[in-house]
Order: C-alpha cells, then sequence, then structure tokens
C-alpha cells in the first residue's frame, strides 16, 4: 500500500534530478567549447610538417572507403599531417573535416592536398571562397600518394560518422583557441543544437511519465476505496493528502537538495579555477617530435645547452634550429621528423614550438634568480623533463606555489656575500627561526608583480 502512494512522488524526484543533470550537462558542454587562450596554435606560417609520408606503409595497400587498414593509416598520417591545423569538429587554424567527403569529391580534394595554392589560383570558386574565408592562409603541400590521400579521406570520413562528442580528431582542446576563421563555432553550434533538441524530448518524456504515473495512482486508490476489508490504518494512508510541509522536512528531500547546492557549488568554483589560468598538466602536441626522454634522459645533454639562457637571464630560451643542428648535421638526416628542422631552416622561419608555460603578464618570475642565485634545480618546478616524451606543465604555477616554496624555503646564503650582514640581522631577531626567501621579503606583492 505505501509503496502505491510513494511511487508518484518519488518518480517526480527522479525525473526533476535528471532535469538537473541534463541542464547542468548542456552548460558544462557550452563551457568546453569556449576557446581557452592561453596556447597559440601550431603552426599559422611557420614549420609545417609537410611532406612526411612516413607511417603509411598499410596506405598504398588499402585505398578503398571504409577497409579498415586504409582508416587506420590515414589516422597515422592524419595525425602526423594535419592534426595540428585541422580537427574533425573544431575548427583548428583550418576548418573541421567532418563531412569534407560530402562537401568535395576526391578528385577534387587530391589535388587540393597536394597543392591548394595551384588549386586557388586555378580559380576554382570553392577552392578562391574557403582561401579569403581562412585570412588567406595558405595550407602546405603535401608530398602525399593519392592512396595515403584517400586513406586520410577514409579516416575522416569514418571520424565523422561518429557522435560528435566522442571526436576530436586526436587534437588537444586547447589547440582550437585559435579559432579565428568565421566558420569557426558552426560545428561548436551544431552539435549544441542537437544537444538542446535531446533535451526538450527528454524533459516532455519524462512530464508524461510523471503524469501518467499520477492518473495510475488515482486509479488504484479509487479501486482500494471500493473495497471493504481495509482496517483503519488503511484507511488513513489512503486518504492522505499531498503534504508540501512534509515534503520541506523529510530528510530525504533535505539530502537531495543539499548534496544538488553542493553540486552547483563545486562546479562553480571548478570553473572559477580554470578562469585565474590553472594549466596543469597542459600537454600540447608539438610541431616536432622532439623528446626531453631520449636527449637529456638517454643522451644526457645539458639543459643549458639549449636553454642557454636559463643560468643567466630572466627567460629560458627555446633553442634555435641551428642548435638543432649542431648534431642533426649528421645524425639521424633521413628521418621525417629530421627533415622538418631542414624545412625550417631552408624557408628562413623558426620553429613554431607551442608554449607550455606562461605566467600572465602581472607576474614577474626570473628563471637566473632562481636557478644561479637560488640553485634551484629545474626539475623542483618542472618535474622529471629527462623522462618526459612530450613536455607537460608539471606546477600548479599559482601565486600559491609561488609563495608557499618561498616561504619553505631557507636562502642558499652560503659563499654569497651579498647576504652576510641579512643573515646576521635575521638571525638577531629571529633566533633559530631559518632564514627563508620570504623573510628576505620574498612574499612581498612587489617583488612579484610590477
Ligand atoms: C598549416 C596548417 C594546415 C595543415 C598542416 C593542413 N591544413 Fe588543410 N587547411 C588549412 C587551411 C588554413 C585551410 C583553409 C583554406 C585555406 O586557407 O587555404 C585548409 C583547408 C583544407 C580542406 C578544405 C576544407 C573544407 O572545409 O572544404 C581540406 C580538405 C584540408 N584542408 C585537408 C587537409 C589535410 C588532409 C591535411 C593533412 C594532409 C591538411 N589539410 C593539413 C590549413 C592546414
Ligand atoms: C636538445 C635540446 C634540449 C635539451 C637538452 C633540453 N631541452 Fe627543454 N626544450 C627543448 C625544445 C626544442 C623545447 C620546445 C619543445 C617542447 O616543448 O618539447 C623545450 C621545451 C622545454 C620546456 C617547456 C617550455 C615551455 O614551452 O613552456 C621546459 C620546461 C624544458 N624544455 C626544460 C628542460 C630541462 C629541465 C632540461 C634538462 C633536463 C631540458 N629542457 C633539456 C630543447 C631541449
Ligand atoms: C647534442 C646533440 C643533439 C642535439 C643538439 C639535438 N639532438 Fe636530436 N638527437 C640526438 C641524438 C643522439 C638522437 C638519437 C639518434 C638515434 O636514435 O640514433 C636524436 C634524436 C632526435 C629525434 C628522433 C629522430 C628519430 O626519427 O628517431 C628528433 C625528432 C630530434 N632528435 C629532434 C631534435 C631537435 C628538434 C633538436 C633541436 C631542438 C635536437 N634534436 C637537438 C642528438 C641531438
Ligand atoms: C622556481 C621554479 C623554476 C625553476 C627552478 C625553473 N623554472 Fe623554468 N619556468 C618556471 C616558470 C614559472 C616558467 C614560466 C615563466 C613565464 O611564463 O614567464 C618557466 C618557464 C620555462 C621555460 C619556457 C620559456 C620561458 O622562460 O618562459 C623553459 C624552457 C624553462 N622554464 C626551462 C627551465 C630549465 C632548463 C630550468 C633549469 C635550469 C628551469 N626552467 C628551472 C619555473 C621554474
Ligand atoms: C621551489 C621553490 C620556489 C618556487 C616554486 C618559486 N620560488 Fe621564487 N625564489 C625561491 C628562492 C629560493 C629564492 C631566493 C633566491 C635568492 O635570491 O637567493 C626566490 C626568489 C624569488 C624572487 C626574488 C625575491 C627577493 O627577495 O629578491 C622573486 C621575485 C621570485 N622568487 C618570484 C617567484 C615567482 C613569481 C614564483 C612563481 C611563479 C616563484 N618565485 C616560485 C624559490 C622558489
Ligand atoms: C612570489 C611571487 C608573488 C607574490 C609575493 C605575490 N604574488 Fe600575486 N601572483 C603571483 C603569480 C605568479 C600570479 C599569477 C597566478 C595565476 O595565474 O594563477 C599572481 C596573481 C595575482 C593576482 C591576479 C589573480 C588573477 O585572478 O589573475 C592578484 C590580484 C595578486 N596576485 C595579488 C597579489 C598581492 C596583493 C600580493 C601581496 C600580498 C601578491 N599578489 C604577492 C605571484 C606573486
Amino acid at each position: 500500500m505505501n509503496s502505491i502512494r510513494l511511487r508518484p512522488l518519488s518518480h517526480f524526484f527522479l525525473a526533476l534530478f535528471l532535469t538537473f543533470a541534463a541542464v547542468g550537462n548542456t552548460t558544462a558542454q557550452q563551457g568546453e567549447t569556449a576557446p581557452v587562450a592561453t596556447a597559440p596554435a601550431a603552426s599559422k606560417d611557420g614549420v609545417t610538417p609537410g611532406s612526411t609520408a612516413a607511417a603509411a606503409p598499410a596506405a598504398a595497400a588499402g585505398a578503398t572507403t571504409g577497409d579498415a587498414a586504409a582508416i587506420s593509416a590515414g589516422a597515422a598520417l592524419f595525425t602526423q599531417n594535419c592534426a595540428q591545423c585541422h580537427a574533425i569538429n573544431d575548427v583548428v587554424v583550418g576548418p573541421a573535416l567532418k563531412d569534407v567527403h560530402k562537401r568535395r569529391t576526391i578528385s577534387w580534394l587530391i589535388p587540393w592536398i597536394k597543392n591548394s595554392s595551384k588549386v586557388v589560383a586555378s580559380g576554382d570558386e570553392y577552392a578562391v571562397k574557403i582561401f579569403n574565408q581562412y585570412q588567406k592562409q595558405q595550407m602546405p603541400s603535401f608530398q602525399l600518394s593519392d592512396a595515403e590521400i584517400t586513406s586520410i579521406i577514409s579516416y575522416v570520413a569514418a571520424e565523422s560518422d561518429k557522435p560528435s562528442a566522442a571526436t576530436t580528431g586526436g587534437v588537444t582542446k586547447e589547440n582550437v583557441g585559435d579559432a579565428d576563421g568565421a566558420g569557426g563555432a558552426t560545428a561548436a553550434n551544431a552539435s549544441s543544437s542537437t544537444m538542446d533538441i535531446l533535451l526538450i524530448v527528454l524533459v516532455v518524456v519524462l512530464l508524461v511519465l510523471v503524469v501518467t504515473l499520477v492518473i495510475i495512482a488515482n486509479i488504484m486508490k479509487d479501486v482500494l476505496r471500493g473495497r471493504k476489508d481495509l482496517d483503519g490504518r488503511d484507511v488513513e494512508q489512503l486518504e492522505q493528502r499531498f503534504d508540501l510541509a512534509k515534503i520541506y522536512k523529510s530528510p530525504v528531500v533535505r539530502g537531495l537538495a543539499l548534496g544538488l547546492f553542493a553540486l552547483v557549488v563545486l562546479y562553480e568554483s571548478v570553473q572559477g579555477v580554470m578562469a585565474i589560468g590553472l594549466t596543469q598538466g597542459y600537454q600540447p602536441t608539438q610541431p616536432i617530435a622532439f623528446s626531453h626522454k631520449l636527449h637529456a634522459g638517454e643522451n644526457q645533454i645539458n639543459c643549458s645547452y639549449c636553454h642557454t639562457s636559463v643560468y643567466k637571464s630572466k627567460s629560458a630560451n627555446i633553442p634555435s634550429a641551428n642548435i638543432c643542428m649542431n648534431c642533426h648535421a649528421q645524425i639521424k638526416t633521413e628521418s621525417p621528423e629530421i627533415k622538418k628542422i631542414y624545412r625550417a631552416i631552408e624557408r628562413k622561419q623558426p620553429i613554431q614550438w607551442v608554449r607550455i608555460h606562461n605566467l600572465p603578464d602581472l607576474a614577474y618570475f626570473n628563471h637566473s634568480q632562481h636557478t644561479q642565485v637560488g640553485g634551484i634545480e629545474c626539475q623542483t618546478c618542472h618535474g622529471p623533463i629527462q623522462n618526459m616524451e612530450v613536455v607537460y606543465q608539471y606546477s600548479a604555477l599559482t601565486m600559491g606555489w609561488c609563495i608557499n616554496c618561498h616561504r619553505e624555503t631557507p636562502l642558499n646564503t652560503k659563499g654569497n656575500g651579498y647576504y652576510n650582514n641579512l643573515v646576521k640581522l635575521h638571525d638577531k631577531a629571529n633566533g633559530a627561526a631559518p632564514f627563508t626567501v620570504s623573510s628576505n621579503g620574498g612574499t612581498e606583492c612587489s617583488k612579484c608583480h610590477y
């Protein structure tokens, strides 16, 4: 008996909860599609790993659309050649490639990918339009075979057929930051509008469900009222009214409300943290597969061999292609990754490494102060770089992170005449307390903020 009465109520809350969950989900999705400003896109017009035809042994073999081997070969070729500028559903530097096989025929795509500027120059209407739409950025030419291009397109076609949320085309979301193309938002809009429709359908279905259940409950009540064998408690149960005050007092309802509130607060604070630029763990794909593990780890090349200014000046430089050439004029000259270095030098354009660590302009950080004067190891702040195939941001790089270390770290004063008197003064005033960076003023706002 009890269960008859409670059912519509519990279904009502279930419906309410699901609605909230669904609404929360769409807002989260919208949040995700917003561009993240920290990452300059991989390459606008710098070195663009073009004609690397490696990693495609299977490509030549099976090029028929839909063939699994061709798709996986296409995936490898796509990641290597295209992913820095293209994703399936998002505009990166170039357009989202979703359904490009439906927009364009393969006989248009092959010459386009081999040499897009030739197609534009020929006056092809579509080519000219898209070229202008993307601020006349030229897509590089690729020395790929017809079979390889076909396999890339098979891969794109296969990805296009997947539901949009699951496919980002192997490109980190952060890379989308540079989506300045006018057509940029369309892919995201399309997917969010299907979400909206789904949501409305869901809510309608739930409402219908609730109404049906209420009707069923009432019918059953009527049936029960007709029965003669009910005792006093049953009748009381049956005639109980929908009581708002009771619902309000119910521990279950209160628990649910509290839980919901906590979820909203959590969600908001996570969003807040994102807004102050917490990018810990950021690991973009670099234009050349340069490995610190191979160079700094296995081959034990000193950090400062490449980052030459890290002990001398404010910022640590990223090495120019010429430094790579000290070795790679001889080593691995046939590797497609190394050929990207040669091409950068030929074109007299720097390699467009994607910046990983980036403090906001309002903060002042000086490497030599920490590495040379403070004697802090790179790994304290950057983590086990010598084991990283691809560098990621190891520390939080927040103000709290800087200040905590300044509070805890004793100053490296040995052999530094500058500190002699200061240490004496400090010891006189504070006795045994260690002489930390903060006792020397390392937590004053003006030390880190201009
Ligand atoms: C350096 C960036 C860059 C790379 C790398 C790149 N593209 Fe593009 N791509 C563009 C840009 C920019 C456009 C827009 C047209 C223009 O401005 O020339 C474009 C346009 C296209 C189009 C037409 C899209 C449409 O919506 O009609 C296709 C197809 C395409 N690229 C395929 C590829 C393939 C396949 C690869 C890899 C083999 C690749 N691109 C690599 C930048 C790039
Ligand atoms: C052979 C040259 C070379 C050596 C040796 C080297 N690096 Fe690098 N480093 C690079 C290049 C090139 C990049 C940019 C590409 C990348 O991020 O992988 C880089 C990037 C970095 C970055 C990320 C920079 C950013 O964008 O924020 C850090 C941190 C770094 N290196 C630390 C180190 C440390 C610590 C060592 C020593 C253990 C070291 N590197 C040794 C060449 C080198
Ligand atoms: C001091 C010498 C030295 C310098 C400088 C150097 N490398 Fe290397 N690099 C090596 C060695 C050694 C290997 C391993 C070769 C092997 O596996 O046989 C290597 C391998 C590589 C590979 C892997 C190639 C492959 O296909 O296996 C890449 C990519 C690479 N280096 C990129 C770079 C870049 C980019 C720079 C400049 C930022 C650079 N290297 C600077 C010595 C150096
Ligand atoms: C006290 C912490 C700390 C130590 C120690 C440290 N770094 Fe950094 N590093 C940072 C911070 C913070 C940034 C971001 C700076 C910015 O955005 O202005 C950074 C950025 C970098 C960059 C990117 C270029 C730049 O200057 O912005 C490279 C490369 C780098 N560090 C290499 C090194 C190497 C190599 C060492 C060791 C010799 C080292 N770092 C030691 C905190 C540190
Ligand atoms: C791993 C510990 C550590 C971290 C993390 C760290 N610092 Fe420091 N910092 C030091 C030490 C040690 C010194 C003192 C060096 C010296 O002068 O002997 C110092 C000194 C400084 C100074 C000079 C202070 C003075 O009194 O002249 C500034 C400015 C500074 N740090 C800024 C920063 C900023 C900004 C960050 C965060 C992005 C940061 N530090 C992160 C350890 C750290
Ligand atoms: C040891 C260095 C250091 C000291 C000392 C320091 N800050 Fe910061 N501060 C930073 C860094 C680094 C950031 C950037 C953190 C980030 O992007 O999350 C920052 C960010 C900020 C921001 C901006 C936060 C935002 O949302 O962008 C404000 C405001 C600020 N600090 C105020 C202060 C005040 C006030 C003081 C003195 C009580 C102070 N800071 C002392 C390093 C420092």
